[in-house]
């Protein structure tokens, strides 16, 4: 802002002042301290604003202390700054109400922080835009600039461009809601010039708590001039100007000519001629006029007889303001305002205050958004280590290393070129890489990357190189992205991943943690292969199969585990053979058998109202196909294609409990033995769910038709987490799912309205009745009675054999039974706080297991005495984990 020549200082005698504080909170306002110590806040003493530290909000710079010589005179603010010796562009971050009028303020005091008085001068930019450039001249002086701007997004970055001549450093930054009527521009936004209390009596700057809006007014008297003063209040005029009316202290005192009949100039220079200027001029009479005094003035700009304003006629105690902007943008240099008196008036014209802005048109919009959010949430992913700082692209020439952009003229710059080649990066690729929609070239070569080379990065429309070079991705690279490679559209580079497959023809290899894929000859359609996994065929002595399951499920993880990837739609076409076999129907969708080669699975396919962003829903299922334990359903992949979602999970081939506890049910009765170890299953998926999960996955659904059977009849949990991926809004049918099933839900839901690990607790005590039982869980009958009430009668009749399924004829241990009536009815208190953890749960059945086998062991022929004690050890440590 060289150029401008505003008013000549001087002071002029102190008359007597009465303060007027305003009791406005500091509602909305952002005030930043630069340099202080993170966490540190204090309220300013002369001001009473609240201060906060501006470390959350930079990640760069150091903090330094203004030498203390200078400290004496300067608010507690500016006592620190920040200085950004490093990097040619740091910025703050700073989260602020969208739509909002601002006045925003940066405020630079050298007070050679430096020790060596190095005054710099350097580029302050607002977003993508130049907002000011600020020159130290003097180690005490105190640097404001100020814009009032609109944001238009919740976010503004306040950047400092080093230009090579010096530090920058900055010592305060702060944000002040406007009215939103107040300051009105027909475009752009308004960077003060000149602030001004006219004639004022103290030679002290007014601002917060004077001035509710924070406005820094400073005192300007001439010697031409001489003080008017009232210790009255001035109050608003009920016009246009009324919301920028000026502190009431700033509008008690005017300044009059000392030569009555002499005009009072306001001169100023523009050193661009293009720049539109509007300015205020606030009046207010400060004096009672006699009768037959009389004052009124006119404001001139080309020479006393230009009457531009006027006659202005200031009422007593009130304010008028005069102010324009559209005959200011003629091209001018020079500004050469002149309040006159008018002819019939007594007395000689007054001022007030003035503000003279500048307007600036912020013409360069910052990056697109969707765009902003990927690369951020990328940034964060990878824990970039680069100075990424501000807007991603703008200004032009300073966009984050490893970015290119494009720039359309009135578009937003979208991200073209992301090059992330030697930096570190670990874990998978990014999804959030998919939502760059305008990339053109992606180098992610030479990094640590693990995981497969995922689909949704041939989703990018504009992809033109893709380098993957030298990382550790697994898996076989999406024929989609190959044929685009193949047919030249794609330079695409994927060497140097040691187990990845990037051609059409992949060989079997012979590690076998590869799952490799053939294209079919017929159709060219993927053929997943398989390596058979070795199925462990249970014998018929039980208690060797408990002791075998670790190995068995271990096993069978580690092909799943290798499968884990995501599904085209039409490769579900073909593993479910066009959805051929129904295997039943749950609460969020239709499951389907299928085949991935030679492998059964169950593809559920997912009701389309439960349709949800991309994004969430690969988290949650990739949170989901984290979780492994040999009691809970394996997650093989998923499938998300526009409307379509599926989630593939293991086949259990024993169907589920409830089928098997019901009369209908072609399987034969299970004995008590199958039901205590189906209950321990059920119960250590779950105890695995509350405890070996982090967070803890609540189930929200424990019922017997969610309990599945696998070929062994050993028992997974099916179904868990999924409440989590579906809203807990949506059509009714989903929502009863969510909020568990009737007969299984915890009572206490009703008071608390949330699901919590004991509302599981209840439902399992639920399960375990039914497995006792084989009564459903609640009567059909019109008593409707709850199989808990059942058992609660029966047990105060002393009755246990008429608890129990008739068809186990009583061939059980009688210890034992007691102990698993006991166990569910304290999962089926009432009352959350007496349920029993699962872990007790499991403990507890562990118990009810050993009577059972001890019973049994007793039953047994005298020669596999020994062995069966043997595999009574086996069974107690497999189920205890
Ligand atoms: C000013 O704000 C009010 C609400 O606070 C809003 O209704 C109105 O549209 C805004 N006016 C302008 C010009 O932004
Ligand atoms: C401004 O205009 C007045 C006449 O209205 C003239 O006397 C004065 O010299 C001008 N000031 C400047 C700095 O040009
Ligand atoms: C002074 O003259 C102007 C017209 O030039 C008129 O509008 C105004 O009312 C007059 N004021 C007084 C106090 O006579
Ligand atoms: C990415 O940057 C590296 C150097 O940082 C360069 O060698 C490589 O060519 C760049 N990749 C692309 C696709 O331009
Ligand atoms: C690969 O990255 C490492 C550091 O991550 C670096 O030292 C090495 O020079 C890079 N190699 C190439 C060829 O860029």
């Amino acid at each position: 802002m060289a150029g401008y020549q505003p008013f000549i200082f001087a002071f002029l005698g102190v008359l007597s002042l009465t303060l007027l504080v305003h009791a406005q909170h500091q509602s909305g306002f952002i005030s930043i301290d630069c340099g202080l110590p993170a966490e540190s806040t204090y309220k300013e003493k002369t001001t009473c604003i609240d201060y906060i530290s501006d470390a959350n909000f930079i990640d760069t710079g150091i903090s330094r202390s203004i030498a203390s010589e200078f400290k004496g005179t300067l608010q507690q603010q500016v006592w620190n700054v920040r200085s950004f010796p490093q990097g040619v562009r740091n910025c703050y971050t700073i989260n602020i109400t969208i739509g909002t009028k601002y006045l925003i303020r940066g405020t630079f005091v050298h007070g050679n922080y430096d020790g060596e008085g190095n005054l710099p001068k350097f580029d302050l930019y607002l977003g993508a835009n130049k907002w000011d450039t600020v020159k130290v001249e003097s180690a005490s002086n105190s640097i404001n600039k100020e814009l009032i701007h609109v944001p238009s997004r919740n976010y503004i970055h306040v950047c400092l461009l080093n230009t090579g001549l010096g530090t920058p450093f900055i010592s305060a930054i702060e944000f002040r809601p406007l009215h939103n009527y107040s300051y009105m521009t027909i475009s752009g936004s308004l960077a003060l010039v000149f602030r001004a209390d006219a004639g004022s009596t103290s030679n002290q700057s007014y601002r917060y708590p004077d001035d509710a809006y924070d406005r820094i007014w400073t005192p300007n008297n001439r010697t031409e001039w001489k003080d008017l003063s009232t210790d009255q209040p001035i109050n608003p005029n009920s016009q246009d100007h009324q919301y920028e009316f000026p502190a009431s202290v700033v509008m008690s005192t005017a300044a009059t000519p000392t030569n009555e009949s002499a005009p009072m100039e306001l001169y100023w220079e523009a050193d661009d001629p293009k720049t539109k200027f509007h300015f205020y001029m606030h009046f207010s009479e400060v004096v009672k006029l006699e009768p037959n005094q009389s004052r009124s003035f006119y404001v001139t700009l080309d020479g006393p007889q230009d009457h531009r304003y006027g006659p202005v006629v200031p009422h007593y105690l009130y304010t008028y303001t005069v102010s324009d902007f559209s005959d200011l943008s003629a091209g001018r240099s020079t500004y050469n305002f002149s309040i006159v008196k008018a002819e019939n008036s007594t007395l000689p014209p007054i001022l007030n205050a003035v503000e003279i802005y500048s307007v600036k048109d912020f013409l360069q919009s910052e990056t697109d958004l969707e765009d902003v959010d990927a690369i951020r949430k990328i940034k964060s992913t990878y824990r970039i280590k680069r100075i990424w700082q501000g807007d991603p692209c703008a200004p032009k020439g300073y966009s984050w290393e490893g970015l290119d952009c494009s720039f359309d003229d009135d578009k937003a710059p979208r991200i073209t070129t992301l090059n992330l080649s030697s930096s570190g990066l670990t874990g998978e690729i990014s999804a959030d890489i998919s939502n760059l929609l305008m990339l053109k070239s992606l180098d992610l070569s030479n990094n640590s990357l693990t995981g497969p080379v995922h689909a949704f990065l041939s989703k990018l429309p504009n992809l033109r190189v893709l380098n993957l070079e030298r990382n550790k991705l697994t898996g076989l690279v999406p024929l989609d992205l190959i044929e685009r490679g193949d047919s030249g559209s794609l330079s695409l580079s994927v060497g140097g991943n040691p187990d990845l497959c990037g051609s059409r023809s992949c060989k079997k290899k012979k590690n076998n943690t590869v799952i490799p894929i053939v294209a079919s000859a017929v159709g060219g359609l993927l053929v997943l292969t398989l390596i058979v996994v070795a199925i462990f065929w249970g014998t018929k002595r039980r208690t060797k199969h408990a002791a075998m399951v670790d190995t068995e499920s271990n096993m069978q993880n580690m092909s799943l585990e290798t499968l884990q990837r995501q599904f085209t739609y039409s490769e579900l076409l073909r593993i479910t053979n066009n959805f051929e076999r129904i295997l039943g129907k749950g609460g969020f969708g239709t499951v389907y058998h299928g085949y991935i080669d030679n492998t059964q699975v169950a593809v559920k396919m997912l009701s389309h109202s439960s349709l949800q962003g991309y994004q969430q829903f690969q988290s949650e299922v990739r949170l989901l196909m984290r979780v492994h334990h040999r009691n809970l359903t394996t997650l093989v992949g998923y499938c998300y294609e526009g409307t379509n979602m599926g989630l593939i999970f293991e086949y259990m081939a024993n169907g589920d409990l409830e089928a098997q506890l019901s009369d209908h049910g072609n399987a034969k009765t299970l004995t008590w033995e199958d039901r205590l170890r189906i209950a321990s299953n059920v119960a250590q998926g779950l105890e695995y769910l509350h405890c070996g999960c982090k967070p803890p996955i609540v189930h929200r659904d424990v019922k017997t038709t969610n309990i599945l059977l696998n070929e062994n009849m050993q028992a997974k949990l099916a179904d868990f987490g999924l409440s989590k991926i579906f809203p807990t809004d949506g059509d009714t049918h989903v929502s009863t799912v969510v909020a568990g099933t009737p007969g299984y839900l915890d009572p206490e839901y009703h008071i608390t309205n949330r699901l919590t690990e004991k509302s599981d607790v209840y439902s399992f005590g639920v399960v375990l009745l039914k497995i006792i039982t084989s009564r459903p869980a609640i009567e059909r009958s019109e008593a409707r009675t709850h199989v808990s009430e059942f058992v609660r009668s029966m047990l105060a009749k002393g009755d246990i054999k008429n608890i129990v399924d008739p068809r186990l004829h009583g061939n059980f241990n009688s210890n034992s039974v007691w102990k698993a009536v006991e166990i569910a009815i304290g999962c089926v208190s009432p009352t959350a706080a007496e349920r029993p953890t699962m872990s007790q749960v499991v403990v507890d059945l562990k118990e009810c297991m050993a009577t059972e086998l001890a019973r049994a062991n007793k039953g047994d022929s005298r020669e596999s005495m020994n062995m069966v004690n043997m595999d009574l050890s086996s069974a107690l440590k497999s189920l205890a984990r």
